[in-house]
């Protein structure tokens, strides 16, 4: 079965699919995206996504391709056609493609890509052994609320995580404050079993699985601050974690050289990663 992807209208074999050499995108980054998991055939968080996507466009001043009600037919189509179900589903807007000119090109079509591919979304060598996390400075611009396709800065942290043997790089602000990971977004546990994660504002992405996760601690009783925290806090944290569209909550067992809490996976991440499993299944969690 070929792998299909979804380009302007027409499912067109994975190989095959392309867009114009004066893509906007291609050219000035100018365009948004998102991941949305798929688990159990199901589009997690999809509304948050979908929301998402509707005020990244609305920052860039940039057209919707097609109705939110198309977009989320395709998306059910495309898994179908792939025979997903456990991956994602990317989808990528850009302004459209017209002469090179830096300021915004009147009445071009914007253009649409969607891919779906299966992944594992619960490698245990990662869920139950954690994973590792470099600091990096935070070297990107002053917009990262927009979901925007310019993740150059992030493709070097993650690139300098791969070469010191982690899994994520979290980049730290010029006050040393951790802004969030290059994919994701930062948490810790103090000793007194507080989760902390940086407050939503325009130097982070404001995480879709973050913001279920609060919602679900809050559900769950557990108490949260949103606020900055250090690199030396996390160093002292009982535990750390990372959340996103693809890793739920990860444990984070070790920092540069430190190592989190005991080394392993810490009780709230656990907690908190099973909760968001099953909301994201549709199954009802048991008693923990
Ligand atoms: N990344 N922060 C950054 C910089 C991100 O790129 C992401 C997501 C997140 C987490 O957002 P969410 O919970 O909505 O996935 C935070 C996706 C997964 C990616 O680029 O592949």
């Amino acid at each position: 079965m070929p792998r299909l992807a979804y380009v302007n209208g027409a499912y067109v074999p994975h190989d095959k699919g392309a867009v114009h050499i004066e893509d906007r995108g291609f050219q000035f980054a100018d365009g948004v995206y998102e991941v949305i998991t798929v688990e159990q055939g199901r589009l997690v968080d999809e509304e948050g996504h979908l929301t998402r996507l509707a005020r990244s466009l609305a920052e860039l001043e940039m057209d919707w391709p097609m109705t939110a009600r198309s977009l989320r037919i395709v998306m059910r189509e495309l898994i179908r056609r792939n025979r997903v179900r456990d991956g994602i589903v990317y989808l990528q807007i850009t302004r459209g493609s017209a002469p090179r000119d830096f300021a915004y090109p009147a009445g071009v079509t914007p253009t649409i890509v969607m891919t779906a591919r299966r992944m594992n979304l619960h490698p245990p060598e990662r869920t139950e052994r954690g994973v590792s996390v470099i600091t990096i400075p935070d070297i990107r611009w002053k917009r990262r609320d927009i979901k925007s396709v310019a993740l150059l800065p992030q493709a070097m942290g993650k690139q300098k995580a791969r070469t010191a043997g982690a899994f994520e790089a979290w980049q730290v602000d010029d006050d040393g404050f951790i802004t969030e990971g290059c994919s994701s977004n930062a948490w810790i546990v103090t000793k007194d079993g507080v989760l902390v994660t940086r407050p939503a504002s325009n130097l982070i992405l404001n995480g879709i699985t973050r913001q279920s996760l609060l919602r679900i601690a809050g559900e769950l009783g557990l108490s949260y601050e949103e606020r900055p925290f250090t690199t030396e806090e996390a160093y002292e944290a009982k535990e750390a974690f990372i959340s996103s569209a693809t890793t739920y909550a990860m444990p984070v067992t070790q920092i540069n050289d430190r190592v989190v809490g005991n080394g392993r996976p810490g009780d709230l991440v656990t907690r908190l990663r099973a909760a968001y499993r099953s909301y994201a299944t549709g199954v009802p969690r048991h008693a923990a």
